[in-house]
C-alpha cells in the first residue's frame, strides 16, 4: 500500500511511512546532547573525550559505544581494531580516543570521508590548516547550481539559501585540491553543517512538506573533533565492500555492524553521497536519488543473501577476536549469529534495549494524513556478541556484563 505521511513530500510505502514518522519523533533525542559546543573553530575536545558532532544516522551506535569499548578493553593484547561497517565512525572515534589503532571501512563515500576525518586524520597534522580553511570557506559567496536546483528547488531537503552556500563551499573545497585528510575534515564539517539545517526526518528517502524549523537556521561550519594520533598507531579509512575489506585488513579485533534489514544506507543518505562525490549524477523520483542507488546494492540488505554474506564475512575476517552487533529484528535470528560465531571460539553476548529504528512512535497514516494504526512495539533488542578463543577474556567480559551467549539469548540480557 502506498501512503503519504502528512508532513512528507515523497511517495513512500507503509513501512517507510512509519519509519519516517518515528524518525521525526526521535530526531531531537538523537541530536540533543551530541552536538559539539557552538564555539566556531575552537580546538576539538582532547583525547578521551567522546563528544563530537554527529549526523543523524540509522543504526548509529550511540548507546552501545560504551559496551563496545568495554568489550574491546576486556580482550587481551589488542592494539588494532578493524571496523568493517563504520557508518558515522562513532565507534572508531571512541576506540581511537582510547589509544587503539583503528582501520575503518564502509562502502559509502560519505562514510569513508567521516572515517578519514575521525579515524585516519591526526589532530596535529590537520587542525590548524582546517581552522584556517574553514574561516575562508565560511566567507564564500552563495552560488546556486545543479545541487541547489536538485535538492532545494525540485527536492526540498534544504532551504535554497543554505543549499546555495553548501554548493559554493563544496566547489571551493574541490578547487583547492587539498591533501585527502584535510579535505576530509572540511567535507565532514560541511556534511555536519548541512545535516543541522536539513528538512527531513533523518533519512533522505523523503523530505518534509513544510520546512523543518532548523532548516531556517544559518549554515554554520564547525571544526570536527579530530583526535591526536592513537598510541597504538595511525588509523586508516577504506571505501570497499565489507567482504573485500575483511580479506584485506588485519587486526586484533574485528567489529562487525552490518545493516540488518532491507533499507539501503546509500538510498537513505543519497544527498550526502552526492555532496561528497559532487558528481551531479542522474537522479530519479520525487526523492531525487542517484541512479546508482539502483545498482550499488549490499548483500546485507537482502533477506535471501544476508545469511550467506554474513557467514562468508566471518570466515574471511583476519582477527583473533570478533565483536558483532546484531538486532532481534534482523533478516535472521541472533541465535544464528551466535551459531556462526561458535567456530571462532567461545561466544559471549550482552543484550541492550534500544529505541526501534522505525517510526513506531507516531504510528501509521493513510494517504490523507490521518492516523490509522499504531506499531506493535517501540523498542527492540540489540545484542553485542564477542567471540574469542582466549580464555583470559572471560573474567573481564563477565565484569563488563557479558554472559555466555546461550545464557544471554535465553534471558534476553
Ligand atoms: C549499521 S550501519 C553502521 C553504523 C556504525 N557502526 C555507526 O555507529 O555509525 C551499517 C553500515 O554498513 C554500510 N554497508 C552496508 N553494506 C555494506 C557492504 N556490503 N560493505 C561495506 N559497507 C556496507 C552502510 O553504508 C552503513 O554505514
Amino acid at each position: 500500500m502506498i501512503v503519504r505521511h502528512p508532513d512528507v513530500r515523497s511517495t513512500v510505502s507503509t513501512a517507510d511511512c512509519y519509519h519516517v514518522a518515528a524518525l521525526f519523533c526521535a530526531l531531537q533525542l538523537m541530536v540533543s546532547g551530541q552536538l559539539c559546543a557552538a564555539t566556531k573553530f575552537a580546538l576539538p575536545a582532547p583525547a578521551g573525550t567522546l563528544r563530537r558532532a554527529m549526523i543523524k544516522y540509522l543504526g548509529s551506535k550511540r548507546l552501545l559505544v560504551p559496551h563496545i569499548v568495554a568489550a574491546v578493553a576486556a580482550l587481551p593484547e589488542v592494539r588494532t581494531v578493524v571496523d568493517l561497517f563504520s557508518g558515522t565512525s562513532r565507534v572508531g572515534h571512541a576506540l581511537k580516543a582510547r589509544g587503539y589503532r583503528v582501520l575503518s571501512n564502509d562502502h559509502c563515500a560519505y562514510a569513508a570521508v567521516l572515517a578519514r576525518c575521525y579515524v585516519q586524520a591526526d589532530r596535529d597534522d590537520v587542525v590548524a590548516a582546517a581552522a584556517r580553511e574553514l574561516e575562508h570557506l565560511a566567507a564564500v559567496a552563495p552560488a546556486p547550481g545543479w545541487f541547489t536546483r536538485t535538492f532545494a528547488e525540485e527536492g526540498r531537503y534544504l532551504q535554497p539559501r543554505n543549499a546555495a552556500r553548501i554548493e559554493a563551499i563544496r566547489r571551493a573545497i574541490a578547487a583547492r585540491a587539498h591533501p585527502p585528510e584535510l579535505e576530509a575534515v572540511l567535507l565532514t564539517s560541511l556534511l555536519e553543517a548541512a545535516d543541522r539545517v536539513d528538512s527531513t526526518t533523518g533519512v533522505q528517502m523523503a523530505f518534509l512538506k513544510r520546512w523543518s524549523a532548523r532548516s531556517a537556521n544559518d549554515l554554520e561550519l564547525r571544526l570536527p573533533a579530530v583526535l591526536p594520533r592513537a598510541a597504538a598507531g595511525k588509523g586508516e579509512a577504506y571505501e570497499r565492500d565489507a567482504l573485500e575489506a575483511a580479506h584485506l585488513l588485519a587486526g586484533d579485533v574485528a567489529y562487525v555492524d552490518p545493516p540488518y534489514n532491507q533499507h539501503s544506507y546509500l538510498g537513505n543518505y543519497h544527498v550526502w553521497e552526492t555532496l561528497v562525490r559532487f558528481d551531479a549524477p542522474e537522479v530519479y523520483g520525487v526523492a531525487k536519488k542517484r541512479v546508482d542507488c539502483r545498482v550499488r546494492r549490499s548483500a546485507f540488505n537482502s533477506r535471501r543473501q544476508a545469511p550467506q554474506a554474513f557467514a562468508a564475512l566471518l570466515g574471511a575476517v583476519r582477527a583473533r577476536h570478533l565483536v558483532v552487533s546484531f538486532s532481534d529484528e534482523g533478516h535472521f535470528a541472533p541465535q544464528q549469529v551466535a551459531a556462526m560465531l561458535a567456530g571462532r571460539g567461545r561466544v559471549w553476548a550482552l543484550g541492550c534495549d534500544y529505541p526501534r529504528y522505525v517510526g513506531a512512535r507516531i504510528g501509521i497514516y493513510n494517504p490523507r494524513g490521518v492516523k490509522v494504526g499504531a506499531v506493535s512495539h517501540v523498542r527492540n533488542r540489540e545484542f553485542l556478541f564477542v567471540a574469542s578463543d582466549d580464555r583470559r577474556a572471560g573474567t573481564r567480559l563477565r565484569a563488563a556484563g557479558f554472559r555466555p551467549a546461550a545464557e544471554a539469548l535465553a534471558t534476553g540480557s
